[in-house]
């Protein structure tokens, strides 16, 4: 079953829409400045995804919790909650496919992490046979995911950083589809940021900013500039969910009242000066003390636990796990859609995010429906057989040596390695500096040079040339060496 989300639209009034099958297994990063429209556009998505599937937001300012009124979320006030009790309830809120609006307004930072860390951490160690689709929305996501350590202490740190990576990283298998808006890229720690692989980019000021969005969305730093001037609730897009090319996207209107929209301007009121002072200075009634200033829906009765275990519909079964051959044989699949794109023209120096993308349109064009590599998974598979490793590698003896070496490689070298490794393992001959580059992703001879150098001075491998100048390669750990290089290298 295709659902198709619509946001809004694009150019030539063309409706902007979104896969949210897609989008479950792809999750979805949203960057801009404040003010941009970010909140905005995930409300859109929120309520036009609501009778489709099920949702969890975590939300900071309490912005959302007016979505309860006319979607049936939960309404969950965490600061009312112990961590422990939280964790239960994320538990819970899996097993009985209750949508939630995690509503962190009115802690500080330390307690918001916490808290949002318990709460996540329940939904991701569900037991496996509760793993439904949840769209998982995290707004202000730096808060949970900093890329900098802030004031608050190691601990807080650690687990909501944990529990965003989880989420991330390890979440699409448990159902789990994370959709995350921050300001600005910069503060969002990269691993968090990096499983995303749809992007919704809006109006951004710093030139930082901006190149790391073009980046991202494949297009030429000339274009960065664009986000400058892009209009509040005007998102360039793109990804598997969303679109094969960069699209700007106008965000379309929303049903229900953002709790954060931007104060209007209004005539300032007649009080006369004398009122004023009794109006603010005159000491306040106890009860006024302690009321918790809610501005929407009364506030969710005491025991959350009773009420996530109300009647829900009865949990949809995953299929039984894939077994070893099932396994095997979409891997090769895989290989096979990635052997293809490798021999297309240019594809080594396509960026590896265009790349993906391009791997999940063909695996779906195949039919794999949603049976496709994560981003991680991905590249590992793309060093792999851009270093030659093709069919059945994984069966030498020498594998998992060779795998324990590049681990403690850099990510962007370890394809170079592996094309070395290769080349040993079989005595041939010793790749020519355009090889490596191009396996580096590099049309430069000396960035070639620069790399090997670098992976020698790791401790990985040693370069030698023989008498007529040919490079040799001994590849240190696995004890064995590449034949001479067919020509002569030039220094
Ligand atoms: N597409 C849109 N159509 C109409 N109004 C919009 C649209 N996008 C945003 N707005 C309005 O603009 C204001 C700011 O939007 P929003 O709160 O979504 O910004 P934001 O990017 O989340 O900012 P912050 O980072 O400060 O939270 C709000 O009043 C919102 O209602
Ligand atoms: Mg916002």
């Amino acid at each position: 079953m295709t659902v198709h989300i619509d946001l809004g639209r694009m150019a030539g009034g063309v409706p902007a829409v979104m896969d949210l099958e897609e989008l479950l297994a792809t999750r979805l990063l949203v960057q801009g400045n404040s003010g941009c429209g970010k909140s905005h556009l995930l409300r859109r998505l929120l309520e036009k995804s609501a009778p489709w599937v099920q949702q969890v937001i975590i939300d900071p300012e309490g912005d959302y919790v007016s979505l309860a009124d006319k979607f049936g979320h939960l309404v969950i006030d965490a600061s009312a909650h112990s961590e422990q009790g939280l964790h239960l309830a994320g538990d819970r809120v899996r097993r009985h496919r209750v949508p939630v609006v995690l509503d962190l307004e009115g802690l500080d930072l330390e307690g918001q992490m916490r808290r949002a860390a318990a709460f996540l951490g329940g939904l991701f160690d569900a037991e496996r046979e509760f793993w439904t689709p949840v769209l998982v929305v995290v707004d202000e996501a730096q808060l949970f995911a900093p890329a900098v350590a802030g004031e608050v202490s190691d601990e807080a740190r650690k687990a909501s950083l944990g529990a965003m990576t989880n989420l991330m990283c390890r979440g699409r298998k448990r159902g789990l589809a994370g959709v995350i808006a921050t300001q600005r890229l910069a503060k969002l720690a990269k691993n968090v940021a990096a499983e995303a692989s749809n992007f919704l980019m809006g109006r951004t000021f710093l030139d930082i900013d901006m190149v790391r969005a073009a980046d991202l969305l494949g297009m030429e730093r000339r274009q960065a500039e664009m986000f400058r001037d892009l209009q509040r609730g005007r998102f360039m897009a793109l990804g598997p969910a969303l679109c094969r090319r960069p699209q700007e996207v106008a965000v379309g209107e929303v049903e229900t009242v953002s709790l954060g929209a931007s104060p209007k301007l209004m005539p300032m009121p007649e009080a006369p000066a004398e009122d004023a002072r009794a109006l603010i200075l005159t000491p306040p009634e106890p009860e006024q003390l302690t009321a918790r200033a809610r501005r929407l829906p009364p506030p969710p009765p005491p025991d959350i636990l009773a009420q996530l275990a109300a009647a829900r519909p009865a949990p949809i079964l995953d299929p039984p796990p894939p077994t070893a051959e099932e396994t095997q044989a979409l891997r090769r699949e895989w290989e096979e859609i990635v052997q293809a794109m490798l021999a297309e023209p240019d594809a080594a120096y396509r960026p590896v995010n265009t790349l993906y993308q391009d791997m999940l349109l063909r695996c779906r064009i195949q039919g794999l429906g949603s049976k496709v590599p994560d981003l991680a998974g991905f590249r590992n598979l793309l060093a792999l057989l851009r270093a030659g490793f093709g069919g059945g590698m994984d069966e030498r003896p020498e594998w998992p040596a060779v795998q324990a070496q590049a681990a403690v490689l850099p990510e962007d070298v370890r394809g170079v390695y592996l094309l070395l490794a290769r080349a040993a393992l079989e005595s041939a001959p010793c790749p020519s500096d355009a090889e490596i580059a191009e396996v580096y992703g590099s049309r430069s001879l000396s960035r070639a040079r620069r790399v090997l150098g670098y992976i020698e001075e790791q401790g990985a491998i040693v370069c030698r040339q023989d008498l007529s100048g040919r490079r040799i390669v001994t590849l240190m750990g696995l004890g064995c060496e590449t034949a001479p290089a067919e020509a002569a290298t030039l220094v």
